[in-house]
């Protein structure tokens, strides 16, 4: 059976994101500790303590804070790092707060350091310190805070300032990169709620490709949706091939990006090692990009290594280019 157009619009804006335990797949030793946590803290009527969640972009960390403040039937309020500016974009949104609410900060490493001093005592002591005047006649006012979990997410753990770090109580977890079969999984969930038929052979397909990410293997499900409906096929195994194949992606579910990383490594600098600034000037990219979106699935392939002395190519990476 072909894939038919739908002509309910609302249906492509649903929420992929699980909204209960039962329904979020993988990160298994992550969600048994949460959930340990998040029972204690709805037994003794408290909010759980401060949480930090990070790893690379895409596995779910903003899922996960939905999925507790909806466990413990609390409100979320969601800002991110860049976003607070000024000491009173912070102030704002910590006085708005109501007792129990969920305080997600996407992207946290990337708040400024007088901000972050204005979150320590909210943290610890739910307090919030303003500072009125300036100089000798300064006058600080201290306003109590209704109680209230931050849970803060980041990419780059290691740009967190180390008091910051400290301060998350309830613990910091580290996301993983998922397992083909739960990335499987994933599609297949996803596939219901979209109302889209495959194969189990296409979820495969898809999920061999979709560098171990959950963003990665729904983006990827949607756009062999369009390809089987357009051409009028169903979703199996070869037509998912085609499609992923025309969007550029090789066997391994590298980017034309991912693998332009690697060439430039081999055919510039000779294999590395070489520094991840000169990488980035090589290819006119930001650091950032390399080291959070193109290296972990880089490195959990085995196609490069993070040394001291900068990044190589491995010999598995050699082969996988075809240069050996
Ligand atoms: N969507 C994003 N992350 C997911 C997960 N871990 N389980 C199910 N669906 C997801």
């Amino acid at each position: 059976m072909s894939i038919e157009p739908q002509n309910d619009i609302t249906y492509l804006d649903k929420s992929l994101r699980p909204t209960v335990w039962g329904d979020y797949i993988g990160q298994a030793s992550t969600k048994q500790n949460l959930q340990i946590l998040i029972n204690a803290a709805r037994e003794r009527g408290h909010p759980p303590e401060h949480l930090l969640f990070y790893g690379p972009p895409g596995l779910g960390k903003t899922t996960l804070a939905y999925l507790i403040a909806e466990e413990m039937g609390a409100q979320i309020k969601v800002t991110s790092g860049p976003a607070i500016e000024k000491v009173g974009d912070l102030a704002s949104i910590l006085t708005n707060l109501s007792p129990g609410d969920i305080l997600f900060i996407d992207e946290v490493h990337r708040l400024n350091k007088l901000i972050e001093e204005v979150l320590y005592p909210a943290m610890e002591s739910g307090s919030l310190n303003i500072i009125l005047g300036k100089g000798p006649g300064a006058r600080v006012i201290q306003l109590d805070l209704p109680p209230f979990t931050l849970v803060a997410a980041t990419t780059r753990l290691a740009l967190l300032s180390a008091p910051l770090r400290s301060r998350f109580s309830g613990g910091t977890f580290r996301l993983e990169l998922y397992q083909p079969e739960e990335i499987a999984q994933i599609i297949k969930r996803s596939a219901l709620l979209l109302n889209i038929e495959l194969e189990s052979e296409a979820a495969r397909a898809i999920a061999e490709r979709s560098r171990c990410t959950p963003r990665i293997a729904n983006h990827l499900l949607k756009r062999c949706r369009d390809f089987a409906q357009v051409s009028k096929t169903t979703l199996t195994r070869e037509s998912v091939n085609d499609c992923l194949t025309m969007l550029g992606l090789d066997n391994l579910g590298l980017s034309p990006a991912d693998r332009l990383l690697l060439e430039t490594l081999v055919d510039k600098f000779n294999g590395g090692p070489v520094g991840v600034g000169t990488l980035a000037t090589a290819l006119s990219e930001e650091e950032d990009t390399i080291e959070d979106v193109h290296e972990p699935y880089l490195i959990q392939l085995g196609l490069l290594e993070r040394t001291p002395r900068g990044r190589v190519v491995t010999t598995h990476g050699y082969k996988h280019l075809g240069r050996l």
